[in-house]
């Protein structure tokens, strides 16, 4: 028996020197000293077999393997627990001397800047602001606005037709009679929205933004919308900017206007943005036709109103010095990083 005994330490110590992980530990506890099926509790189903006379000093004998091996493990398991820890240790730490990784701050497209700006500000007017639909019928697009059938808006080149009820719209100036057709007056609306047309060059693009303004009240006049669109260039360019009318032609309004506002980068001295005349042009306008308004149902005795329509993507080119639309489209991000409101 003392032999198997000297036998069974020689293993565990064999063993266990080879362990290095809590698992293999425990696998080894289980073999020599857990439970019924372990080495050593085993021994003691055996002392029952032995002569009587010797089981006192065996049943000592296997005690004190007992404790050694106890001892032992507990030793052991310190040694790796301390060992694993150090492993986590090195494994987790964190080296805050690293740089920190870049992270990419977004920016808002320069058309999506100029739109919110214009809508801040018609909103903070009372406008209601509202989207149409992008595919339109002939009578939305042209006819209801007065564009007579050989007017040369309607030219296959410019407009891209779906079919031959249907086409993308050419601007957004169908959203007025959206609105005359369904909502009652007195209103104020702002139409901002995608347009297309078969043009493409340094300054046109096949889709690009308007925006629409539509007023409808009693005894509306000119004045009515200077006086709204000198407060537009006092918020959007600056104060001292001021706006000029120029007589014009649009089918949809009557009298028609072009207004220029006072050149932001010279101040109205003359410069290369305004090419010397210190005026820039931003918006068509004027008051709304008699014809449009009877072709929505609408008395023009009753009511009258302003219209005016400007291009976003004019707007937020001519305040970046963006001299080529596509710069807009391209989606080069080297490029729209640069424009930050
Ligand atoms: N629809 C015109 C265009 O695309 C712009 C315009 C001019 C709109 C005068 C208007 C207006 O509402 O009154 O060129």
């Amino acid at each position: 028996m003392e032999e198997k005994i000297q036998e069974i330490k020689g293993q565990i110590v064999s063993e266990l020197e080879k362990a290095r992980t809590s698992k293999e530990l425990f696998e080894l506890k289980a073999k020599y000293v857990l439970g019924k099926a372990g080495i050593i509790p085993g021994l003691m189903k055996e002392l029952g077999k032995a002569a009587k006379e010797d089981r006192p000093k065996l049943g000592q004998i296997i005690n004190s393997l007992k404790e050694w091996a106890s001892d032992y493990f507990a030793r052991k398991e310190a040694e790796i627990n301390e060992m694993e820890k150090n492993i986590r240790y090195k494994e987790e730490t964190v080296d805050i001397t690293m740089p920190a990784k870049k992270r990419e701050q977004g920016t808002l497209h320069p058309v999506t800047i100029v739109k919110s700006e214009l809508v801040d500000i018609f909103a903070g007017m009372g406008f209601k602001v509202l989207e149409t639909q992008e595919i339109e019928d002939d009578f939305h697009n042209f006819t209801a606005l007065n564009t007579p059938e050989e007017h040369p808006a309607r030219d296959k080149q410019d407009t891209f037709y779906i079919n031959d009820s249907f086409m993308l719209r050419t601007h957004t100036s169908p959203g007025q009679i959206r609105t005359l057709t369904t909502m009652k007056p007195p209103f104020k609306v702002l139409i901002p929205g995608r347009v297309y047309r078969a043009d493409d060059d340094a300054t046109h693009s096949p889709m690009f933004h308007q925006m629409e303004g539509l007023v409808i009240d009693k005894d509306i006049t000119m004045c009515d919308l200077q006086g709204m669109l000198d407060e537009l260039v006092r918020k959007m360019f600056s104060k001292e900017a001021k706006t000029r009318f120029r007589p014009s032609f649009f089918p949809f309004t009557e009298p028609s206007v072009e207004v220029d506002v006072s050149c932001f980068e010279c101040g109205g001295k003359g410069c290369k943005l305004c090419k010397g005349t210190g005026w820039i042009e931003i918006l068509g306008g004027g008051i709304v036709n008699r014809k449009v308004l009877e072709n929505c149902g609408v008395s023009p005795d009753k009511y009258t109103g302003f219209a005016f329509g400007l291009g976003i993507d004019r707007i937020a080119m001519l305040k970046n010095g963006i001299n080529n639309i596509h710069i807009l489209y391209e989606n080069d991000l080297r490029a729209l990083k640069q424009f930050k409101d």
